[in-house]
């Protein structure tokens, strides 16, 4: 027990405050935990500094000080919320203070002030008033018996017997070998990782879009051609090339299949229509047509069909990771983890009225990791 200044009367709770003298280790403490310390060589002082007591502790006037320290507090706190349901009824909720609403600072005021003081007043009675001692928690030793550990021994052993483990070696040599090829599927899956897609997605069936062979672009449930006046401001379409459907122009190229499957999957692209004076950027020069925009549909993050259009902000919002692109501002990525904009294809018109693409994407479309390195 460590010696503190008389208080007067009864003893404070904090008189409790103790801690473990190594040099009288075991000394005060109940018999069973000094038989412990004896016992088990437990250490009577893990090297904690010595225990500071507060001014509080051990000082009376200390003590009633911080008590009206904390009342005080409290009673600020009072009278702020009752100040703050005064300004609530007093202050006119049109006057105004250095430009801002009289009432409203009021408010804010009187309330933060009331709250604040509340949470001072709570810390500095925990700081300072509420008991700071030490106490000690008996433990047992941690080590099992020397009989049951020998039991535990004697139960594995009984157990490995009944199972046959040591004896069947066929069992156990099958199952082990067993064990060890498991982990192997997952090693082979990892092949599924490449090959090194190249230049896979640099190929498209836009590519067929070269100067003097523009391509039709086609609605990709409909199939049917677009053109300008088909598409209101704020519209958003679907589409892909005509050269998908092996039209005449186009028989020949690869349409069944996987390959079919990939060619639309990499030619998939939108077409947007904004007024042409929102238009603050293209990846080209003139690449609209009458402020009709067409890029590539897939996410250049990891590769999402996308076509969740605002129309208002000309945001384009993937799906899967939440990239967005500003189609007013060259797709540009605005939000999300895509790296890279949406490659973006020339518009222009053919002698027929219809939408064509003048030229084939600049650059690879979707995910922008293939072209890294
Ligand atoms: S695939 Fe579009 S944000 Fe990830």
């Amino acid at each position: 027990m460590t010696d503190l200044p008389e208080s007067g009367g009864a003893p404070p709770r904090r008189d409790l405050a103790h801690r473990i003298d190594p040099a009288q280790a075991g000394s005060h403490l109940p018999d069973s935990s000094a038989a412990l310390v004896e016992s088990h060589g437990a250490v009577p002082d893990p090297g904690l500094a010595p225990h500071e007591h507060r001014r509080a502790d051990v000082d009376p006037a200390a003590e009633r000080r911080a008590e009206r320290q904390v009342t005080a507090m409290f009673g600020l706190s009072a009278l702020a919320t009752v100040g703050f349901v005064v300004a609530f009824f007093a202050v006119p909720d049109d006057a105004a203070v250095l430009g801002i609403g009289a009432q409203n600072a009021a408010l804010g005021v009187t309330l933060g002030v009331a709250l604040f003081l509340i949470g001072a007043g709570a810390i500095q009675w925990a700081k300072k008033l509420m008991p700071d001692v030490e106490i000690v928690e008996d433990r047992k030793p941690m080590r099992s018996t020397d009989e049951a550990r020998a039991e535990l021994v004697a139960t594995f052993q009984e157990g490995s017997e009944d199972s046959g483990f040591g004896r069947r070696t066929l069992i156990r040599g099958s199952l082990l070998g067993a064990l060890g090829l498991i982990g192997l599927p997952a090693v082979v899956l990892l092949r599924d990782l490449g090959p090194d897609p190249g230049s896979a997605l640099s190929t498209t069936l836009w590519d067929d879009a070269a100067e003097g062979m523009p391509l039709r672009i086609v609605n990709d449930v409909t199939f049917t051609p677009l053109r300008p006046e088909d598409l209101e401001v704020g519209t958003l379409v679907n589409a892909i090339p005509e050269n998908f459907e092996g039209s005449e122009r186009y028989d020949g190229l690869p349409h069944e299949g996987p390959a079919r499957i990939n060619a639309r999957s990499h030619s998939a692209v939108i077409v947007v229509r904004m007024s042409p004076e929102e238009i603050r950027s293209q990846q080209g020069e003139n690449w609209d047509h009458e402020g009709i925009l067409c890029f590539s549909k897939i996410c250049t993050h990891v590769g999402c069909p996308i076509n969740l259009y605002e129309h208002r902000t000309h945001h384009l919002l993937c799906p899967c990771h939440q990239s967005t692109y500003d189609l007013s501002d060259a797709a540009n990525v605005i939000f999300g983890p895509a790296a890279r904009h949406l490659p973006q294809l020339p518009l222009g018109i053919d002698d027929e009225g219809y939408l064509i693409a003048r030229q084939p994407f600049a650059e690879a479309v979707g995910p922008s990791f293939w072209e890294r390195g």
